[in-house]
């Protein structure tokens, strides 16, 4: 009984040596402890025995399934510990690794440059307007003065969406739109997006301008003057004056165009002012009589001035952007330098 004993003990031994999985153990374990194994089999037989032998039996059937009870749950102990170990080791972290960035986003040069335009107008008592992208004839053209041979109205100039309706050309459409719901004074900007039909390194179809218009009692000219040198001295620092030179617009009388001193240079000549000292920036003048008549504003109380400068240009002249295309193609590298 003793030697039968052991032979099952030296198996059991090498059976769970060998195994290698919780489930394999599994199977063992009922081989060797389960109701139909051979020690309960042995066990069962103990009735056969004399009396006095069976105590001694059944101490000894007992403890060769303690012996077993234990193997096997030393290697349970064992397999799960190696679990454990392969599982920290296939899904180790390399601290050393780089890890993903989060990129964090930043504004567009010109909603920069539009966003310190209008704390700098809003500093000043002005107030922001705004207006359609898609207009009609009346807004972008009839209303302001703009005969209708005038070229600007051409099919080649502007992009029309039908026979009356078009994308704007310039912000002084809100001027229009402003004053016909607003009775005087009025101090307003509008900066915005305008198209026109043009593509080069100075041009695109799609552009940025800032429109300015103040009617009130007794505005002259000097206030239009005085105005454009404060702001283009906020914006580019002191050392930057202005000037008006006279010009044409249908809608001002008298107009003028504006320039700034030439930022690179300050005034002496270079390639970028092309040697004159100036940058051009925009158009201006006094609000035409005919403007207000149209809108019902009594022209002999009110007067006003409007002027108009290109966002962009402010844009490429603050962050010496040599081609205006670079601003609208969206290239991540040039984006992520503002
Ligand atoms: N809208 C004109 C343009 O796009 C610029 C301009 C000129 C605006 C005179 C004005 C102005 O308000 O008074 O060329």
């Amino acid at each position: 009984m003793k030697e039968k004993l052991n032979e099952i003990l030296i198996a059991a031994k090498e059976e769970i040596g060998k195994v290698e999985s919780l489930h394999e153990l599994q199977q063992v374990k009922s081989k060797y402890l389960g109701k139909k194994s051979v020690l309960n089999g042995l066990m069962r037989k103990i009735g056969t025995l004399p009396k006095a032998e069976r105590p001694k039996f059944g101490q000894t059937v007992n403890t060769a399934k303690a012996d077993i009870s234990k193997l096997i749950q030393n290697k349970q102990q064992d397999i799960k510990t190696k679990e454990y170990a392969d599982k920290l080791e296939s899904e180790s972290i390399d601290i050393s690794m780089p890890g993903r960035r989060k990129e964090v986003g930043s504004l567009h040069p010109i909603t920069k440059v539009m966003r310190e335009i209008e704390d700098i107008f809003i500093s000043m008592g002005f107030e922001i307007a705004e207006g359609p992208d898609v207009e009609d004839e009346a807004h972008n053209f009839d209303a302001l003065n703009t005969p209708e041979d005038h070229p600007a109205r051409d099919l080649s100039d502007t992009f029309y969406i039908d026979d009356d309706v078009l994308l704007r050309t310039q912000t002084s459409t809100v001027q229009i739109r402003v004053m016909e719901n607003h009775k005087p004074p009025i101090k307003i900007i509008s900066p915005g997006s305008c198209y026109r039909n043009e593509n080069d390194a100075s041009h695109s179809p799609m552009f940025h301008q800032v429109e300015a218009l103040v009617v009130d009692e007794g505005v002259t000219f000097v206030d239009l003057r005085d105005m454009l040198k404060i702001f283009v001295k906020k914006m580019f620092g002191e050392k930057i004056d202005s000037r008006i030179r006279p010009h044409f617009f249908p809608f001002t009388e008298p107009s003028a165009e504006i320039d700034i001193v030439c930022v690179k240079c300050y005034g002496k000549g270079c390639n970028l002012c092309k040697g004159s000292g100036w940058l051009e920036m925009g158009g201006a003048g006094m609000v035409d009589p005919n403007v207000f008549d149209r809108l019902g504003i009594d022209s002999e109380k009110f007067t006003g001035y409007a002027f108009g400068l290109g966002i962009d240009r402010i844009a490429m002249l603050k962050y010496k952007i040599p081609d205006m295309r670079m601003l609208f193609e969206n290239d991540i590298r040039f984006l992520k330098q503002f």
